[in-house]
C-alpha cells in the first residue's frame, strides 16, 4: 500500500501497529531461552501486542532450525529451547494496518555469522532503499550480502506488501536477482525479510499446519465445527493458530473442524516451510515506508 491512499489517522494507525509489533518482537525474543517452551513465547507474545494496545495481525511463530516460517506450537507438539537456532515473526495491527517484523536467536553459539548474514542484507537493502529504487536492485544487494557471508538466500520466500487486514500484497519484495525492474515508489509501505540459509536456499512445505486462514463462506452441516467456524469469524479473515482454537474447544474437535474447513475450502493451512537440504535458516524482518529515503517503522 501508499500513504497516499491514507487519511492521518490511518497512517498513525499504521505507524504505531509498526511500534507495537517492534515491542512485542523484542519481549518475545528475550523469551527465547533454553529450557523454556516454544507456547510459552507464541502466548507471552500474543498477549504483549494486546497490553501494548493493538490486535494480532497474525499468531506469533516460532520456527527452528531447517524450518524457515510458519510453525506455531500446539498443545500436543511444543518443544522446548535447546541448541537451536530460533526466528521469532511478530505481527500488530490496528484497524487492519499491519507491522510485520522477525528476528533470529541462535541459542547454540555457532550460527552467528548465519544470523547476522540475513541482518546485514536486511539492514544493507535498507540502506540502498530511495524512491526509484528497483525491486531487482534490493534483491541483488540482500543475495550478495548473504552469499559474501558465505551463505545463500532462501530464493523463494519474499518480503511483501501490506494492506488493509492483508498480510501479503504486492509487491513482492525478492532476496535475489529475479530480474523484476518494478521502481519503489514514494510513500509506498511495505517488508523486507531476507532469509539466509547453509543450505541450497529453497523452502518447501511439509505437512501439518498450525498456521490456517480463512478463505471463504460455505455452509457447514456439523454443529461442533460450525461453534468453531464462528470462532474463527472473530479473526476477520487474519492468519490464526491452531493453539488459540484449543484454548477454547477439545484438541479432538478442532482437529476435526480443521480437517472438515480445510476439505470444503473454507479455510487453508499454512505448513511449515523447511529448507528443501535441511540447511539451517536465519531471517530478519522489518516493516519500511519510502520517504527520501528507508524509513524503518518497526522500532521504538
Ligand atoms: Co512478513
Amino acid at each position: 500500500m501508499n500513504i497516499n491512499d491514507l487519511n492521518k489517522e490511518e497512517l498513525e494507525d499504521w505507524k504505531k501497529a509498526c511500534k507495537i509489533s517492534a515491542q512485542a518482537l523484542a519481549y518475545g525474543k528475550l523469551l527465547i531461552k533454553k529450557g523454556n517452551n516454544l507456547l510459552d513465547v507464541t502466548k507471552k507474545t500474543d498477549e504483549k501486542i494486546i497490553r501494548l494496545g493493538g490486535k494480532i495481525a497474525f499468531p506469533s511463530q516460532v520456527s527452528m532450525n531447517q524450518i524457515a516460517a510458519h510453525f506455531c506450537p500446539t498443545k500436543n507438539n511444543n518443544p522446548v529451547f535447546d541448541n537451536q537456532i530460533v526466528k521469532l515473526d511478530v505481527g500488530a495491527h490496528i484497524n487492519g494496518f499491519i507491522g510485520d517484523n522477525a528476528c533470529t536467536v541462535d541459542l547454540s553459539g555457532e550460527n552467528n555469522e548465519l544470523v547476522k548474514a540475513s541482518r546485514e542484507a536486511l539492514n544493507n537493502a535498507i540502506k540502498i532503499i530511495k524512491p526509484g529504487i528497483t525491486l531487482e536492485e534490493i534483491g541483488r544487494t540482500i543475495q550478495e550480502t548473504i552469499m559474501n557471508f558465505g551463505f545463500s538466500p532462501v530464493r523463494n520466500l519474499s518480503g511483501h506488501g501490506l494492506g488493509k487486514f492483508e498480510v501479503h500484497t504486492k509487491p513482492t519484495v525478492p532476496n535475489y536477482n529475479n530480474g523484476d525492474e518494478t521502481e519503489i515508489k514514494k510513500g509506498d509501505i511495505f517488508a523486507i525479510e531476507p532469509f539466509a540459509t547453509n543450505g541450497h536456499g529453497i523452502v518447501i512445505e511439509t505437512s501439518n499446519p498450525t498456521v490456517f486462514s480463512f478463505v471463504q463462506k460455505k455452509p457447514v452441516r456439523d454443529m461442533t465445527t460450525r461453534q468453531i467456524l464462528k470462532e474463527i469469524g472473530n479473526y476477520k479473515g487474519l492468519p490464526f493458530a491452531k493453539w488459540w482454537l484449543e484454548e477454547k474447544f477439545s484438541l479432538f474437535r478442532v482437529n476435526l473442524a480443521l480437517r472438515q474447513l480445510e476439505n470444503l475450502g473454507i479455510i487453508r493451512g499454512y505448513p511449515p516451510l523447511a529448507e528443501r537440504d535441511n540447511g539451517l535458516v536465519s531471517q530478519a524482518e522489518h516493516t519500511i515506508l519510502i520517504e527520501e529515503k528507508a524509513i524503518v517503522l518497526t522500532k521504538f
